[in-house]
């Protein structure tokens, strides 16, 4: 049962002791400053503030914390504000706590190969800390630039390096958050084995900012992969797809991403970038990576896909610039649907058994429901992650209902990586059980009693 109830707007009182925590240049309040906190990346979902309040430290978090229990205020955490599920954005008129402030990265300890980041930080400088102490950090995606650490552990972010190295979750070894009453969870020592209850860590991750705020993120870094050998296969059949890769999971130990870019993609691609494919296809382009720190992986992997079928259709690019340009036909198709409309966007997972039957399947079950509409698909194929995005006038519920229905009926979970946020929420009964919504519900009324954090996102 929903428990949402309705946030009280900070009086002066309460405005004034956002003030003097933060100091006053860090309280936002007029329409010009807000603005930008209140719209999401893809322009779907807006809304407005009365305050964005932006802390620098942990401390300060703490404190706004409590004065937003005390006054009834709800809050929206906010980092880089990439989220594509309306879960970043204040919809119902919260207050939005930016933690774009917080971005001190720690030195990386060399014996453990760890390093603590603060919430803020945004996944490029992480990785460039990475690089500096010869290592890397596990996790990559488009929006590196401006997604946070604290964002990616609250949407347990994916992106195309999960089939390697997992998502965020698996990439903590400790955290530091922030309850609602304003006490702090710290939990930075690093231990790789500590049996001491709860996992209060991975509890947090992919909470979407409803059980805490995060503040401080203890990261374990990877060996950094200076050997790689990128390859873009044309195929004409998904299903084919499919078997190449559980073929190439098995045959080629050094494969660090496989993503498919459906024809529908590639078109957008196409008109939107001005690029043509280096090698035809009719149904999907398969871009997959191998990457080794010790050796070339060029060998392995051309004999991962002759042994498949030695008549494909591949390009293969083995240094930096070669590689970057056929991952251009991959990174740009976001910004290129952003530019043909405001998209729709249904991340969802489906088992490798049944995701052919669903790719093919989910363009008509929209054609049914909207013919104007445009469906465009691609995804992280090595982790069964297709993103399906619809642009045109679309009724939302409809769609979502009739696709991630489709997804349920495959087997499937109705996100993969982006979270539910508010777009999924109504949704949310497709992959839990009545039994978890009440562990869910139950988790946050003992971890946020007053109700204050996100109220809306997840499941209200
Ligand atoms: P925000 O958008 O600010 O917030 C996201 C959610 O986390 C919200 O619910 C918010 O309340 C909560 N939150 C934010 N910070 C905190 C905090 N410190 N404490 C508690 N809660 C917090 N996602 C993927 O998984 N894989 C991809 O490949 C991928 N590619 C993308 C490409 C592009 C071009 C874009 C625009 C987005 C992409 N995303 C992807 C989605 C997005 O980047 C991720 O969800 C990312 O993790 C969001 O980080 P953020 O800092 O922008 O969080
Ligand atoms: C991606 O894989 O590029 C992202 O998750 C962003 C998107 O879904 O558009
Ligand atoms: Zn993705």
């Amino acid at each position: 049962m929903a428990r949402v109830t309705a946030g009280a707007a900070p009086d002066t009182e309460a405005l004034s002791a956002f003030a003097d925590i933060v100091g006053s240049a860090h309280v936002l309040t007029e329409n010009e400053t807000t603005a930008g906190y209140c719209i999401d990346w893809t322009g779907r979902f807006s809304g407005q503030s009365p305050a964005v309040v932006r802390p620098r430290t942990t401390q300060e978090v703490s404190e706004l914390l409590r004065v937003c229990v005390e006054h009834g205020v709800h809050v929206v955490p906010q980092g880089g504000n990439t989220g594509l599920v309306g879960g970043s954005v204040p919809l119902h008129g919260e207050v939005v706590m930016s933690l774009r402030r917080m971005t001190t990265i720690d030195a990386v300890d060399p014996l453990s190969h760890q390093v603590t980041v603060e919430a803020g930080a945004t996944l490029a400088d992480l990785h460039t800390t990475a690089a500096q102490a010869g290592l890397a950090f596990g996790v990559d995606l488009a929006a590196r630039d401006s997604c946070t650490i604290g964002g990616m552990v609250a949407t347990n972010a994916g992106g195309i390096h999960v089939l390697r190295h997992g998502s965020m979750r698996q990439q903590i070894v400790g955290l530091e958050t922030v309850l609602s009453d304003g006490r702090v969870l710290r939990h930075l020592a690093g231990l790789h084995k500590d049996n001491t209850g709860y996992d209060l860590d991975r509890l947090m991750c992919g909470s979407e900012g409803t059980l805490g705020v995060i503040t401080r993120v203890r990261v374990q870094l990877v060996p950094a992969l200076g050997h790689i050998a990128t390859a873009m296969i044309g195929l004409d059949d998904v299903a084919e797809a499919v078997g190449l890769l559980a073929h190439l999971r098995q045959t080629v130990p050094s494969l660090l991403a496989a993503e498919a870019i459906m024809a529908s993609a590639m078109d957008v691609v196409r008109h939107c970038q001005g690029l043509e494919p280096p090698v035809p296809a009719s149904a999907l382009w398969l871009l997959v990576e191998a990457a080794s720190s010790t050796t070339d992986p060029v060998d392995e992997l051309a004999e991962g896909l002759m042994s498949w079928r030695d008549d494909l259709d591949v390009a293969v690019a083995t240094d930096g610039p070669g590689s970057e340009r056929l991952w251009r036909f991959r990174e740009t198709i976001t910004e290129s649907i952003s530019q043909l409309g405001v998209p729709h966007k249904l991340d969802v997972t489906l088992p490798a058994a049944t995701l052919a039957a669903f790719n093919a399947a989910v363009g008509d079950v929209i054609a049914e429901r909207a013919p104007d509409a445009r469906t465009v698909v691609f995804g992280h194929l090595g982790d069964g992650n297709l993103h399906v995005n619809v642009l045109g006038a679309v009724d939302d519920d409809d769609i979502d209902g009739a696709v991630l229905k489709l997804v349920a009926d495959h087997g499937g979970s109705i996100s993969a990586e982006h979270g539910i946020g508010t777009a999924k929420s109504a949704w949310l009964h497709l992959s839990r059980t009545t039994a978890e919504l009440a562990t869910f519900r139950a988790l946050r009324a003992a971890l946020d009693p007053a109700g204050i954090l996100n109220p809306h996102v997840l499941a209200p």
